[in-house]
């Protein structure tokens, strides 16, 4: 099939390269020139594992192109899949402008019946303001076209995100076109070879079901971070707690890591969007308010825990930080704990020495550099500094050197927001070890 992705971020770029690699031609579109010149010449502009080689295979075999024209990618293709970034308004509703621009080109290019796939993240009836815009469009064209509007909302995880799109748990499209959903049981029969994924459903319930999981997920993690605040008072174990509930079946590991709270591209804006439509609809989110407070006040918690160590004088002490990126295996800075944490105490007057094995780049283009020395070594950054503020889960940074990082620390102190090491380990080796929830 001969398909177009428009948007090609983290969502667009993964989508359209494994469609091409199912043997699809695909075109993917981006308004923002550089990006589509790097892609053009192989440069992937994200850090996402085994993509870089999918792309440049795809690109190779002539089934995966690149361009900044919308007109030019509809001439062939009857399938559009709108993958634009919906980002958070002021009011925490999701901003639609990409996604209705999107639609807006779709309406002034579309020629005959094609199937137009919401896989942004949209708020409940954003299909029907999809199609309203399209129609607008053609109206004013004095054209008469049929076609349908999809949702096909995504659930891959940055650094993970090939294996979930081949290998995905479900795939949800919703729509009540019989035409569309022929054509996406095709477009998805070679990710379902051994056993169908798909749940079809009304293009409401898909649109909630992705804020939904979402919301789930988050919830988990405020959770766990609310009780770990308990833990600490009454001396028990957050990590210890997880693992005697997550063994019960009906409630699992994941998601049950006390930490810094969840950060990201995703939850932050998804929750506070579905806590707007909870609103607009005159219901108090209940849950989803404290999910958002939990998760708020846990990187504050932090902060405050290195404050209380320094009596608040953090003025011309120096961090060593590891990690930046809001988690493992990307190179996302979207509203990562990093940002938050580094800011309040740089404001207060502390230098930083910071490492990330690959975010480097997107942190400095966010963090900037007034007092940040960026190490592209690890243990470089701990040269000298008061304390290491561990804000990334990396797996490089599971088994340190430890009596490495003793020689070089100034002193050896050790803010752990990811739980990685035995508090009773690093006690004996002399550190003091501060964690979250583990008294
Ligand atoms: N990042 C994730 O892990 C993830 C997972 C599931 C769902 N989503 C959802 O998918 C959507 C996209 O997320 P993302 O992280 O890929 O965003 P992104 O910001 O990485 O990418 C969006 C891209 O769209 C491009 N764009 C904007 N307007 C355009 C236009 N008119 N025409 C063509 N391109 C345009 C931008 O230049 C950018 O490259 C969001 O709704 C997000 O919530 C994201």
């Amino acid at each position: 099939m001969n398909l177009t992705v428009i948007g090609t971020g983290y969502v667009g770029l993964v989508t359209g390269t494994c469609f091409a690699e199912m043997g699809n031609t695909v075109t993917c579109v981006d308004t923002d020139p550089a990006k589509v010149a790097n892609l053009k010449q192989g440069q992937i502009p994200i850090f996402e594992p085994g993509l870089d080689v999918l792309v440049k295979n795809n690109v190779k075999e002539g089934r995966l192109r690149f361009t900044t024209s919308l007109a030019e990618a509809m001439i062939d293709s009857r399938v559009y899949f709108i993958a634009v970034g919906t980002p958070s308004n002021g009011d925490g509703s999701a901003d639609l402008s990409q996604v209705l621009g999107v639609a807006g080109e779709i309406g002034q290019h579309l020629t005959e019946y094609g199937v137009v796939v919401d896989k942004s993240t949209v708020p409940v009836g954003t299909a029907e303001k999809v199609r309203a815009v399209i129609e607008s469009e053609l109206q004013k064209r004095g054209q008469n076209i049929a076609f349908d509007v999809v949702s096909n909302p995504e659930f891959l995880k940055e650094g993970a995100a090939i294996e979930d799109f081949m290998r995905p748990d479900r795939i949800i499209v919703g729509t009540e076109s019989d035409r569309a959903r022929d054509i996406m049981r095709q477009l998805y029969a070679p990710f379902n070879m051994n056993r169908d994924r798909t749940i079809y459903m009304g293009v409401r319930d898909a649109e909630m079901t992705k804020y939904a999981a979402n919301a789930m997920l988050a919830t988990r993690i405020s959770f766990v971070n609310e009780l770990s605040r308990l833990c600490e008072e009454v001396g028990a174990d957050i990590d210890q707690v997880r693992r005697g509930i997550g063994s019960d079946r009906r409630i699992g590991m994941p998601f049950l890591y006390a930490g810094l709270g969840y950060g990201g591209s995703c939850f932050p804006k998804d929750v506070k969007a579905l806590v707007h439509m909870f609103r607009q609809h005159g219901l108090p989110p209940q849950i989803l308010a404290a999910v958002e407070a939990v998760n708020t006040g846990q990187r504050r918690r932090f902060i405050d825990g290195i404050l209380r160590h320094y009596r608040n004088a953090v003025a011309g002490k120096t961090f060593a930080v590891w990690g930046l990126a809001f988690k493992p295996q990307t190179d996302d800075m979207r509203e990562a704990p990093a940002i938050d944490i580094i800011g309040t105490l740089r404001r207060k007057g502390a230098r930083f020495r910071v490492h990330d094995p690959v975010a480097m780049e997107t942190a400095a283009a966010v963090l900037g550099g007034r007092g940040i020395e960026y190490q592209a070594d690890a243990y470089e950054a701990l040269r000298g500094a008061d304390a290491l503020l561990l804000l990334t889960e990396w797996h490089q940074f599971r088994e340190p050197d430890f009596a490495r990082m003793r020689r070089l620390l100034k002193r050896p102190v050790v803010f752990d927001g990811r739980n990685q090491y035995d508090p009773a380990q690093l006690r004996k080796l002399g550190f003091t070890y501060r964690c979250v929830g583990r008294a």
